[in-house]
């Protein structure tokens, strides 16, 4: 196998008395999109900027293509772009003028029209950032990541504040990385982000990693299946490994008594089923 884009080994972080991050491992293949997925709190933010650098680990082993984040090298650093949970950017300074302010640190940019196209203002590029609503600020602060043209992308939260229409947008530059072959990591506490975007997912929580892998194969884990049906207007719910069998039953013994199943369905959690119980604060 490849050596992995990002390497995590019991990674811990404290701030005084608080462990945010308490031992956590995983493993981010080159060209894959992994989300860290977790409520707010969870650790998720301690984990992106100990991996770009940006603060110091307590204990574990990291390592980010090929080297450790902590040692600040300036090489690394122009391999990786970088999407901070805030930001901060010239605000007098247009969209065009940023991004091409910031083309001009890296060795082999990305043309700056053409980064300002792939998040969608090209009819904001004349535009002071500081006169941005909050989710084209955000676009532009993706535009400032990516224009150096990096391998790596960590994106912390990256719509959070989005509308519906910008979320998409945001989306679909994700998509157009992979596609480029990029390696992104992002963190995000919506659900139907992590599963859309991402090749495998970890959920965090309370500084622990309680589950990790590709979202369809998250929820199968605990699936059962779950069969539905109102008997005189009264839901009635079953749960089952076996649903052939059960639906056989259920379904013989109500044609023996001559009646139907209403609403009758045959369902699998989600990984939103599973996310709300894995971290949902009572003990299941
Ligand atoms: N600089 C800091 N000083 C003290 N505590 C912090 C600091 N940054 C984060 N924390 C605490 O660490 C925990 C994890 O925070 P964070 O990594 O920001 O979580 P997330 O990004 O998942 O919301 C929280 O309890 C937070 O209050
Ligand atoms: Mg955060």
């Amino acid at each position: 196998m490849p050596e992995a884009a990002i390497s995590v080994r019991d990674l811990r972080k404290s701030y005084g008395s608080v462990e945010a991050v308490r031992g956590i491992s995983f493993d981010v293949a080159r060209g894959e999109i992994f989300g860290l997925l977790g409520p707010n709190g969870a650790g998720k933010t301690t984990t992106v900027e100990i991996l770009e650098g940006y603060r110091k680990r307590s204990g574990g082993d990291v390592s980010v293509l090929g080297s450790d984040p902590a040692a600040r090298d300036r090489g690394l650093r122009k391999r990786v772009g970088i999407v901070l949970q805030s930001s901060g950017f010239y605000p007098r300074a247009t969209v065009r003028e940023s991004v091409e302010h910031m083309a001009a640190v890296y060795p082999a940019p990305r043309d700056p029209s053409e980064t300002i196209a792939l998040v969608g203002l090209e009819e904001k590029r004349d535009t002071r950032a500081g006169k941005l609503s909050g989710g084209q600020r955000r676009r532009l602060d993706l535009a400032l990541a990516l224009v150096g043209d990096p391998e790596l992308i960590f994106l912390d939260e990256p719509t959070t504040g989005f509308d519906p229409a910008a979320r998409r947008t945001a989306w679909g530059v994700v998509r157009k990385l992979k596609e480029l072959g990029k390696t992104v990591l992002l963190t995000t506490h919506y659900l139907d982000e992590a599963q859309s975007l991402s090749d495998r997912v970890a959920i965090v929580k309370d500084g622990l990693l309680i589950a990790q892998g590709p979202p369809s194969e998250l929820s199968a884990d605990r699936a059962r299946y779950r069969i539905s049906y109102r008997r005189n207007g009264q839901l009635a719910q079953h749960e089952t490994d076996d649903p052939t069998e059960l639906l056989h039953r259920l379904t013989g013994e109500a044609l023996e008594r001559g009646e139907r199943l209403e609403d009758l369905s045959v369902s699998r959690p989600t990984l939103e089923d599973v996310y709300l119980d894995l971290t949902s604060e009572e003990p299941s």
